[in-house]
């Protein structure tokens, strides 16, 4: 992961990269650094642990002016979370400065390497080498272009780099392999980003590179040459993106905004892609409606929260549309040889679209004999969308809070829609459709309704906060909403919790069972009512404490040690959507409870661009 951000302009460039960063918190913030260059030839560099907050702290102190400069914002992998092992990392004589995303995977070699040729390194990380690499190579050819691009030739793994040279100022090079790398264009000045959130509040003008890609850049010229340093044409794209969606319009956190933003999302998501009661099958992209014509099962590939969308989805899509739907999680798929039945679909699910693992599983999909690719994205303008065949991007605007919620509610909302669009191909008809396409469009109002336990579930929040451990059951297509659940908890409250199926308890988790033992369950009144709660007696007769979510109609009654909230959801197959929302506030209560950083939980990011 990590978060990069570099500048070449006519002006102090400092102010702009701090925004930067701030911006590319989600991407990691255990440590961040900026080093810039001025007239004078001079390099100077802050370096802080700890947040982006604490960097601003120190440039408010120690002020940096250059008119060309890079800054990073970590998520460790190599090294623990460190000042020294801070980006920008500096090599010998103070010469070169190096930004990186990725991982270099042959660090080591390169290591022992340098080592024995006298480099004496100052941080454990892998990226230290590449600084080395290019102060090596510039001692035989003084350009910092060919050094870095003799530089990464030796280098395996994934990188994005900027880099500068103290003796070439107004310079930046820029490099991409494996890690989200793209170019601003602003008027006599450049920058370069992780992503283009980061430069909006200077330019709506994007490049984005392509692997291998190595960028020249200075205030007036940018040059783009391919991975055989010929000289390439990127386009150029301009966006119309609106800097200011960081803002937590009141609300505490960014997470409990999204939670609240859930019925918008839905509503903007659903905004041109039904029309008198029928499912635009044209919004999957230019030709999906004759593919899904084709399609005889789907595949479906995500990560952590994408992936409990896509087993939800797995659920409909047999049961709707009758069409055989399995699915993976993206870092076993990508690592495994599978068997692709003639006419299979692969859907890759991802808020980010940068999602590494997702990433590689939709390259090992292509050369796999899918009928085609399709990605549910929420990110326009990210590797995903622009590597897939067919794209539906699920417009729930920037997720800021590291714990997915409005972009996991809009995941499911798009499968639906995807549901549909298969279904029509295999018997569903007219009629279904319609009803479907109601239910659909009642959700907003609906998850409104849900946001109104928000008070009972924050009293409920209280009984968790001495806890260590938590048990979350589910049943059908509702386990998947118990799994996101345990894990919103989990990532947020720090609290250990595990999602089992309710009718597996018995074959092993009922051992854990006791009154300091909470178990959460979702009770929706479906087909499956009377066997979860067999399970839920389970529970009690030992001594359990239980915290259920269900219909008034399912009639689960409160006792002593169960607790209930009556959340009134009709019991349809938008249930799965509606459950999920108690959930997330119940993480998030617990949470603000035990006093937790609810956006930016501790190791975590919001784009995981490494495996
Ligand atoms: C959890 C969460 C993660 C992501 C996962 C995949 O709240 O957000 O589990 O869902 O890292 O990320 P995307 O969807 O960006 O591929």
């Amino acid at each position: 992961m990590c978060g990069i951000v570099g500048a070449v302009a006519q002006r102090n460039v400092s102010p702009i990269l701090l925004e930067g960063l701030k911006r590319l918190e989600y991407r990691g913030y255990d440590s961040a650094g900026l080093a810039v260059i001025d007239q004078a030839k001079s390099l100077q560099r802050i370096r802080v642990q700890g947040k982006v907050g604490a960097l601003l702290k120190k440039h408010q102190a120690t002020p940096l002016n250059g008119n060309t400069g890079i800054a990073h914002t970590r998520w460790a992998t190599h090294g623990k979370p460190s000042t020294n092992n801070a980006h920008p990392h500096i090599c010998r004589d103070d010469q070169v400065a190096l930004v990186h995303n990725g991982i270099i995977e042959n660090h080591e070699q390169l290591r022992e390497q340098q080592g024995a040729s006298g480099f004496k390194f100052n941080s454990e990380t892998d990226t230290e080498t590449v600084v080395n690499g290019i102060y090596v190579a510039l001692q035989t050819n003084p350009d910092l272009l060919h050094a870095t691009f003799a530089t990464i030739k030796q280098l395996q793994g994934a990188y994005a780099l900027g880099v500068i040279n103290k003796s070439e100022p107004g310079r930046l090079i820029a490099a991409k392999n494996g890690s989200p790398l793209v170019i601003g264009v602003g008027i006599g000045e450049y920058f370069i980003a992780s992503d283009v959130f980061a430069l909006l509040p200077v330019t709506q003008q994007f490049i984005f590179l392509e692997e291998g890609d190595i960028a020249d850049i200075r205030c007036t010229d940018l040059t783009i040459y391919n991975a055989e340093l010929k000289i390439v044409e990127r386009p150029l794209n301009v966006l119309e993106l609106t800097p200011d969606v960081a803002d937590k319009a009141g609300y505490k956190h960014h997470m409990l905004k999204e939670i609240f933003f859930q019925p918008n999302a839905i509503a903007e998501l659903l905004e041109n892609r039904i029309s008198d009661g029928q499912v635009i099958s044209s919004e999957f992209g230019h030709g999906a409606d004759a593919i899904f014509a084709q399609v005889h099962s789907l595949k479906i590939v995500a990560c952590g929260t994408s992936y409990h969308a896509g087993l939800i989805a797995a659920h409909w899509m047999e049961e709707i549309a009758q069409i055989s739907c399995q699915i993976e999680i993206a870092s076993e798929y990508r690592y495994r040889k599978s068997v692709v039945p003639d006419n299979t679909l692969f859907v890759s699910i991802s808020q980010s679209g940068e999602t590494a693992d997702t990433l590689a599983a939709l390259q090992q999909a292509k050369k796999s004999g899918f009928l085609s690719t399709l990605a549910i994205c929420n990110v326009a303008e990210s590797s995903l969308t622009r590597a897939s065949d067919l794209v539906f991007l699920t417009h729930a605007g920037p997720e800021i809070g590291v714990a997915s919620t409005k972009a996991f509610t809009t995941q499911l909302v798009a499968l639906f829609l995807l549901v549909i669009a298969i279904g029509k191909h295999n018997g569903l008809s007219n009629k279904q459709e319609n009803m479907f396409v109601k239910q659909l469009e009642s959700l907003p109002a609906r998850v409104n309704q849900l946001l109104l336990h928000k008070d009972d579930i924050e009293t409920m929040a209280k009984e968790f906060a001495d806890k260590h451990h938590a048990l979350f059951l589910g049943r059908g297509s509702f386990l998947p909403v118990a799994m996101e659940g345990a894990l919103k908890l989990k990532e947020i409250s720090y609290i250990h919790a595990e999602a089992y199926a309710a009718g597996e308890l018995k074959h092993g988790p009922l051992a854990l069972i006791d009154d300091d033992m909470p178990v959460i369950a979702v009770a929706p009144n479906n087909n499956l009512l009377e066997k979860l709660k067999s399970n839920l007696q389970e529970v009690k007769a030992r001594g359990g404490k239980l915290y259920l979510f269900a219909d008034e109609t399912s009639a689960v009654e409160p006792a002593e040690g169960v607790y209930v909230i009556n959340i009134n959801v009709v019991c349809d197959f938008m249930a799965p959507i509606l459950y999920t929302i108690p959930l997330q506030l119940l993480a998030y209560h617990v949470a603000v409870i035990k006093g937790a950083d609810i956006d930016q939980p501790r190791n975590l990011a919001k784009s995981v661009t490494v495996e």
